[in-house]
This record gives structure tokens, C-alpha cells and sequence, in this order.
């Protein structure tokens, strides 16, 4: 018995002293540059992107991290940047790209992109992400090219409740209810009732209005190629949307994401149609606390439905550092990393075993948000990559930039249509 135990205690310490012998070799073994690029610059988002490289560091102490994050919501400047650097032959070690059309459509197509199979076998990967989500960062033949750090809801609307209830109007549930009711009353009391901001933000307003006007079926239809874009339902989005634009503000186009969402939090707009990210600034940056500060519903005529988006990392074709890229990739998709980068990124975690039912380190947005994508019809962004591919859209960027200044439906629909059949959608 005692020299079995004796056994069994120096088998466990030889196996103790192999795996910290094991990953000490492998720590030592890593030094040189890590460059990552994203456009996580400010906010929740930069505090989530940092308290994960300070995680790194501690980890792969000799590893110099070079935070090349291009500013710019969405990614407008930085994938603009990534593609200059990707086809000049010039990749960073690892870059962040939206699961999806986004990642599939342009990067794996054209060949530029490390398969991460080996990466998801060693952690155990394959069963601890949604399969829905692997598929999207997957080709037909089953290789995984990035590795998702979040699932992030588009069509969110956000307003602080007191300052509902002293304009007397209530959360609309219907986008009809918030044109013709809810924003004359707003404007009459000199309130602002959507808060809007530059073009990007009004393409991502767009997604919500096509969802809540089209349906779940219809805003599908809009990227299989089954919703003819001149159709009368498709022209009532634009209807819809010029009406949405009407209860703006008229700078919008001179405000970013956050600027919107603070004219929310300041009481000087009622509502803001943003992506949860918008939690993790009225968290982070703000220091708002969930239901008093700012509170949020689905975007009108869009409840039951989560519009996702997930944000994910890959690695390119002749990064100059590989194997410090996929010690990154390898600590991103774990349960630690999620849990720390999310409950400041206003996101879910994508990796299933995280801490997300700990209410304690996800606080009540997140418990909602989760609630919500365990039990809604669950349906991709166009404009964060999830279902169109990256050349529909810049198009469609410009196609918004029109629409703003004319209000032009019927040709905002027929340049949508076109853009479509151009970049393979339909039409
Ligand atoms: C999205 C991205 C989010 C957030 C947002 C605003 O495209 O997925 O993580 O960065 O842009 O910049």
C-alpha cells in the first residue's frame, strides 16, 4: 500500500515536472515579435484587447507584442490597411476578421490563410465551440482558418430608463410605432430619438430595418440570393430606413459609434441602434451600471431574432513570427481568454465552457444577451462580415452615403441589386 502511494506520488511528480518542463520548454522557446492587428483603439475594446496581452505577456514573457490596431469602427481604415499589407506581401503575424463571408469570401479564397486544425484538436476545441460558428470560420473540406473570441448582437436598441419615463414614452416595439409615435413626441420635446452616427453606423441601422421590415426569411433571402433587392419589400426598407434617418441627428456623419451612443447617455438623444459593444463602452468607459445607467431591447420589429457576429483572429500565409501566432490563437480560444477579454468587450464568449453563468463576471446585459442567443432564431450581420462578402461591402458603404444625402429608394434599391449580381449574391 505505502510503496504503492509512494508510486503513484513520484508518477504524478515525474508528470508534474514533465508538463511544467513541457510548457516552460515552450515558453522559452518563444521570444521575437507577435504582431497583432485590429481595430480595437479605445474603449471597452481596447481594455479587452490590452488585459489580453498583459495575460500573454505573462505567459510568453519574451515575446515582444506590437499592437498594430488601426482606429476606426467596424474596421473601415484597418481592413483597408490589412489588404494593402496582405497583398504587398507584408502580413501581421495574426489579424482580427469577422467569422464568416468576411474571412471566407476574400482571405481563404484567394489562399492566404494557415489552417488551425492542429490547434483546435490540441485544445479540445472542436467540441467547446457552437458548430454553427465553426462552419463559418471553416471550408467545404473542413479546415479551420481563425479562431472566435466572442459572439457580438447587432441589432440592439439602447436608452436609459429614467429618461424614458421623464419624455413619457415607452421602448417601441414595432419600427412603425417608433416613426409615427414615438419619435414626433421626442422631436416636440426637443429630444434627439435616434442617435446616429457616420456611415458605417448607418449601414449597420440598415441590417435592423431590413430584419425588422423583411423578416427572418427575407433578410435571408437578401444574401442567398432569394429576395429580389427591387422587390416592393425591398424597397420598402428603404422606405422604412429614410424614415428611421429622419428621426436623426443632423450631424451624423461627423460623430463616430461612441459619440452616438454618449448622446444616449446623456440624455440628449432617447435611442441608439449599435452592436453590444456599446455595452462594453457604457461599461468601461462610461462606468454606467446595466439597467439604471443604460438599459437596451432587441431593435424594433426584430425581438426573438439575434443578429450575430463574432470576431476572430487568423493566421496569414508567411506571418514572420508563426509559431508566436499560434500561441496567441491558442490562448484566445481558450476558457481564460474569453473570460477575460469579454466582460469588458460587451460580447458572449464563444468557447461553451466559459464562466458566461457567472453573473458575477458577466453582469446582467450579458446574462440577457446569453438568454437571448440560447433561445432566438439566430440569423448573420452584413455588415460585420457574418453573411456578404467584403466586395459587397464597400459598395454598399457608398450606396448608404448616397441614400443619406438623397433619400432615393428606388435607386438606392436598383444600385443595391446590381451590387448584388456583381459580387455574386443575387440580385
Ligand atoms: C465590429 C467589431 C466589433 C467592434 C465594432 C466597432 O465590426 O466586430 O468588435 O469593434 O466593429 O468598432
Amino acid at each position: 500500500m505505502r510503496t504503492r502511494s509512494l508510486f503513484a506520488l513520484l508518477v504524478a511528480a515525474a508528470l508534474m515536472l514533465g508538463v511544467f518542463g513541457l510548457a516552460s520548454a515552450q515558453d522559452a522557446a518563444l521570444s521575437g515579435d507577435l504582431e497583432i492587428f485590429s481595430w480595437w483603439t479605445g474603449g471597452g475594446e481596447e481594455a479587452g484587447l490590452n488585459a489580453l496581452i498583459a495575460r500573454f505577456k505573462e505567459m510568453y514573457p519574451d515575446v515582444n507584442i506590437i499592437n498594430s490596431a488601426v482606429a476606426g469602427g467596424s474596421g473601415v481604415n484597418a481592413k483597408a490597411v490589412l489588404t494593402t499589407r496582405m497583398l504587398g506581401g507584408d502580413p501581421p503575424d495574426t489579424f482580427q476578421v469577422h467569422a464568416g463571408a468576411e474571412l471566407n469570401s476574400l482571405w481563404v479564397k484567394a489562399g492566404r490563410m494557415e489552417a488551425l486544425n492542429d490547434i483546435y484538436e490540441a485544445n479540445g476545441w472542436m467540441e467547446q465551440f457552437p458548430a454553427g460558428l465553426l462552419d463559418l470560420v471553416s471550408d467545404d473540406a473542413g479546415n479551420i482558418y481563425s479562431v472566435p473570441v466572442n459572439i457580438h448582437r447587432s441589432n440592439v436598441m439602447w436608452y436609459v430608463p429614467g429618461k424614458l419615463e421623464e419624455w413619457g414614452v415607452t421602448v417601441p416595439a414595432t419600427l412603425d410605432e417608433f416613426v409615427n409615435e414615438t419619435c414626433p413626441t421626442l422631436q416636440a420635446a426637443g429630444v434627439i430619438p435616434m442617435a446616429i452616427g457616420e456611415n458605417w453606423t448607418q449601414s449597420h441601422l440598415w441590417e435592423s430595418v431590413a430584419l425588422a421590415v423583411l423578416g427572418v426569411e427575407g433578410y435571408n433571402g437578401l444574401w442567398d440570393g432569394t429576395t429580389n433587392w427591387t422587390s416592393p419589400e425591398a424597397l420598402a426598407v428603404w422606405d422604412m430606413y429614410g424614415k428611421v434617418l429622419d428621426c436623426g441627428n443632423e450631424d451624423m456623419n461627423a460623430l463616430t459609434w461612441q459619440d452616438a451612443s454618449k448622446l444616449v447617455a446623456d440624455g440628449a438623444a432617447a435611442f441608439n441602434i449599435m452592436g453590444d459593444w456599446a455595452a462594453g463602452y457604457f461599461l468601461v468607459d462610461l462606468a454606467l451600471t446595466p439597467n439604471e445607467g443604460f438599459a437596451w431591447a432587441a431593435a424594433p420589429g426584430t425581438d426573438g431574432v439575434f443578429m450575430m457576429l463574432s470576431d476572430t483572429f487568423g493566421l496569414p500565409k508567411g506571418a514572420p513570427h508563426p509559431e508566436n501566432a499560434r500561441a496567441w490563437l491558442s490562448f484566445l480560444g481558450s476558457a481564460e481568454a474569453q473570460d477575460i477579454f469579454n466582460p469588458l468587450k460587451g460580447s458572449l464568449p464563444a468557447n461553451t465552457t466559459a464562466d458566461i453563468t457567472n453573473a458575477e463576471k458577466y453582469n446582467a446585459y450579458f446574462q440577457s444577451a446569453y438568454e437571448d442567443w440560447t433561445s432566438n432564431v439566430i440569423v448573420g450581420s452584413q455588415r460585420h462580415g457574418a453573411v456578404a462578402p467584403a466586395a459587397f461591402d464597400s459598395g454598399f458603404l457608398n450606396i448608404i452615403a448616397q441614400f443619406q444625402g438623397d433619400r432615393d429608394s428606388t435607386t438606392a434599391a436598383a444600385n443595391a441589386a446590381a451590387l448584388a449580381i456583381q459580387t455574386g449574391i443575387g440580385g
